[in-house]
């Protein structure tokens, strides 16, 4: 047989099956606001508004301000925030981020919740439990005097900071520190309190150079060295679903890839291995390449974010974090 002479078989003629727009619509992703979260910054002041350079849109709001900001969105169909706290005054940055709250301390997330509480009381409310924030080293777990992760003391924090947001009002903890055993230890403490309150682990996150601007929006990137020690290295698969199955024991309700976009494959697996309610953080770095592409006119901003929304979801994710959330709230309206 000449090359050009090639005989197309039967079962390889596939343009006709997905011609009509009918047709393609029976093989669609579905997304919708139900699938949406929105991750915000809130400070320990309460009128405060500020720009964050590296992510356009992004805002940092006040305690008090941030309901403004929600509560049409609410109205457009936001189900759900994740909130990060963040200290107005770096001196108020210590060894232990005692103002991260719990301990008597209220710290922004404390205050934002009750706030958010009280006016939107619909909205679910997520946290974040971290101490990259609050510490003067800018790490996530507690140092010891030889300035490693002391793993015991951090989760002993990481409890009491998590308690402390439950009682502010709380719905669903995520504790994005990576310390050992830290599902555990706050499933074990909120089971003993007769708290009904899912953990959301941010079991598959690795030590991405993703996070650049997210550090910036915080002010916590770690003054020394960096988070190689306790975030999952890039390259193993293994890693990724051995923390997700030792999540998954110690009590996870939820379970989170992050980033999202370089490391579908490892969403794929977790989904088809474990198949968990699964969720994925589209982070700060990725929001940011698709925001300054667009504002160059290298690519439709709607349409690539559309894209990978059904990227997401044909990997078997099923709760979206994205700092795009406030326009897909209207884009899902419009495609789906
Ligand atoms: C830190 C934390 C990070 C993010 C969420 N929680 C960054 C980090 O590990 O430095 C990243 C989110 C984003 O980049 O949007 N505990
Ligand atoms: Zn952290």
């Amino acid at each position: 047989m000449q090359s050009n002479s090639f005989e197309l078989p039967i079962s390889h003629a596939l343009h006709g099956g997905y011609k009509h727009p009918a047709c393609r619509n029976w093989v669609k992703q579905t997304l919708s606001a139900n699938n949406l979260v929105y991750p915000v910054f809130v400070l320990d002041e309460p009128d405060a508004e500020q720009e964050i350079k590296t992510m356009p849109g992004i805002k940092r709001y006040g305690y008090k301000k941030i309901v403004d900001h929600l509560k049409p969105l609410v109205k457009k169909g936001l189900q759900s925030i994740i909130i990060f706290g963040i200290l107005s005054d770096d001196n108020k940055k210590d060894e232990r981020g005692s103002h991260a709250g719990g301990n008597g301390v209220k710290g922004p997330t404390n205050l934002a919740l009750e706030e958010i509480k009280k006016e939107i009381p619909e909205l679910l409310l997520i946290v974040d439990v971290c101490l990259c924030a609050f510490t003067i080293h800018g790490h996530c777990g507690l140092l010891n005097s030889e300035g490693y992760i002391d793993n015991a003391a951090s989760l002993k924090r990481l409890v009491e900071v998590s308690i402390s947001y439950v009682e502010s009002g709380a719905q669903v903890i995520a504790p994005s520190d990576m310390m050992d055993g830290r599902i555990g230890a706050i499933k074990h403490e909120l089971v003993r309190q007769n708290l009904e309150i899912p953990v959301m682990s941010y079991a598959a996150k690795f030590a991405s150079s993703y996070y650049g601007p997210f550090r910036d929006a915080c002010k916590s990137a770690p003054g020394k060295s960096d988070r190689q020690a306790y975030q999952l290295p890039l390259d193993s698969t293994q890693l990724a679903l051995k923390a997700v199955q030792r999540d998954l024991e110690e009590g996870a309700d939820y379970i989170m890839v992050k980033p999202i976009t370089t490391y579908l494959d490892i969403a794929k697996e977790i989904k088809q291995k474990f198949n968990p309610i699964m969720a994925c953080y589209h982070v700060s770095g990725e929001y940011a390449m698709v925001c300054f592409a667009a504002q160059n006119g290298a690519c439709d901003k709607k349409k690539v974010v559309l894209e990978a929304m059904r990227s997401f979801r044909r990997a078997g994710i099923d709760i979206i974090i994205t700092y795009f959330t406030p326009e897909l709230l209207d884009w899902v309206k419009e495609e789906f």
